[in-house]
């Protein structure tokens, strides 16, 4: 054994960081908070001294908390959020674009003739949410200088020098070809970034370089994306096994194997990781806000923040005919309209809280259950149950709805952060390439399993009643 590893997940509204311990399991643990900024025209934007601090002050403190040295680091991040910097310096010239920010809409809609190309080459449909529009957007509206890149590649140079990103986080960006894993001059014309300085794609697990921002002289041997980390550590390791995570967004991927799927029913088709130069692959769907609705929820006062959903939810027994679609920064797979915001209708006078709640909760389900209509249609078969982790997952009202209009088990990970524990997974692979990679992710135990308590034909009900309100907010748009 090898000793205890920081694992450091920086998420978009913070950092947890674990120190884990092969024998004792976690031993250390920290969060440090990020404020993303929102603004007009779609902008979010995050203060990069805070991004790299919250590294900092989460990954000292989890291992001043664990009292013991520890063998490696790894990195999960949040994917598809950019920055522009100084190679040099590693001063950044830029704050760090959020995955959420969508000024990179308009440069999407005149590369629209270019879609279909990219969606070939890159597994990914052209929408503002991946990395490469937004670098474009960066080049075009406000810097030329230094290198624009992923957020972890600039996180890495911070801790250890070295000019890298993993497998998994190249294919959030558009600019990753999806069969050879290597950077696409195509892709990269075709967002005018071909001058571009890029950073080295490397496996998700081995050693890129040491770092002493955590006491002693580390090795940095994991790198991997915050979906692909927590589909990792839900030990997802099989062609058809799935998981959605409830943070800021909500995002179900499926396992897809050594080969890519077509990603036909809108879905991205992507790298889930490289490890020992092996490439897995995935399906990822995704529900742009999920947190990020519920705390826009909280800013009206309607509730005072996750925790009252259930109590608040539980003051009725339905929506009351309100229908809330959550597209506060537009819809994702399968519609693909960036474009699109988010509506709440059928109100009354009797509206209350508890009806806003429970659509907002029907809301986030019915996209999930769209995404795994996706899955299934993809890979030809259902998904028998769904295994699920995140913030979220501990309201029980939105878990119940999930299983609810899924028609499906919902499974609740016993293991909180699991995206962390899918970081340390890769740093502990890292270290020891020898190790079998199902013995460096945590045994899969639900903590809560949550069974369908209507039929399909409410189900259904209530589904349509989702997507008219969808395809009204189409057809206005
Ligand atoms: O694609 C963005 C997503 O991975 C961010 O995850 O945990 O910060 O909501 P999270």
């Amino acid at each position: 054994m090898t000793g205890p590893v920081l694992a450091v997940d920086q998420g978009t509204s913070g950092t947890k960081a674990l120190v884990i311990c092969p024998e004792r399991g976690v031993i250390g643990s920290a969060t440090a908070p990020v404020h993303p900024h929102h603004g007009a025209g779609g902008l979010v934007e995050t203060d990069t001294a805070e991004l790299l601090g919250s590294v900092l002050d989460a990954g000292r403190r989890a291992v001043a908390e664990a009292g013991e040295a520890v063998a490696a680091v790894g990195l999960a991040n949040q994917g598809e959020t950019v920055l522009a910097w100084d190679p040099a310096t590693g001063r950044p010239l830029t704050p760090a674009v959020v995955w959420q920010d969508r000024r990179a809409e308009s440069l999407c809609g005149e590369l629209s003739a270019y879609a279909a190309q990219l969606k070939e080459l890159t597994g990914l449909p052209l929408d503002p949410y991946f990395a490469a529009p937004k670098m474009a957007w960066i080049r075009r509206e406000l810097t030329r200088e230094g290198v624009v890149t992923t957020s972890d590649s600039w996180l890495v140079h911070q801790l250890t020098g070295a000019f890298v990103t993993d497998a998994a986080t190249a294919g959030r960006t558009q600019l990753l070809g999806l069969h050879d894993v290597r950077w696409s001059p195509a892709a990269l014309e075709i967002f005018g970034l071909s001058g571009e300085r890029l950073p080295t794609v490397v496996d998700c697990a081995g050693p890129v370089g040491t770092t002493t921002a955590f006491g002693g002289e580390i090795p940095l041997t994991g790198l991997i994306v915050d979906q692909q980390a927590a589909l990792l550590a839900q030990n997802a390791l099989e062609p058809g096994n799935a998981k959605c995570t409830y943070g800021t967004g909500a995002f179900l991927l499926a396992q897809t194997g050594d080969r890519p799927s077509t990603g036909s029913t809108g879905l991205v088709s992507c790298v889930a990781w490289r490890l020992g130069g092996r490439t897995d692959y995935c399906l990822d769907g995704q529900v742009y806000t999920a947190a990020s609705a519920v705390r826009w929820l909280t800013g009206l006062g309607v509730i005072s923040g996750a925790a009252d959903l259930d109590p608040v939810g539980a003051t009725v027994p339905g929506t009351g005919g309100v229908t809330f679609v959550p597209a506060l920064a537009g819809l994702a797979a399968p519609w693909w309209r960036s474009d699109l915001r988010g509506s709440v209708t059928g109100l009354g006078l009797d509206t209350t809280a508890g009806h806003l709640v429970r659509a907002l909760c029907e809301g986030i389900a019915a996209q999930v259950v769209a995404l795994a209509d996706a899955v299934t249609c993809e890979l030809g078969t259902p998904l028998t149950a769904l295994r699920v982790d995140g913030g979220l997952t501990r309201s029980n009202l939105l878990m119940q709805t999930q299983a609810d209009l899924l028609q499906r088990p919902v499974e609740v990970s016993a293991l909180p952060d699991v995206t962390a524990l899918g970081a340390g997974a890769v740093a502990r692979l890292g270290l020891d390439p020898d190790l079998p990679t199902r013995r460096a992710t945590p045994a899969w135990r639900p903590s809560a399993v949550y069974e369908p308590r209507i039929g399909p034909d409410e189900a259904a009900e209530r589904l349509d009643g989702f997507r008219s309100a969808v395809n009204l907010l189409l057809e206005r748009a």
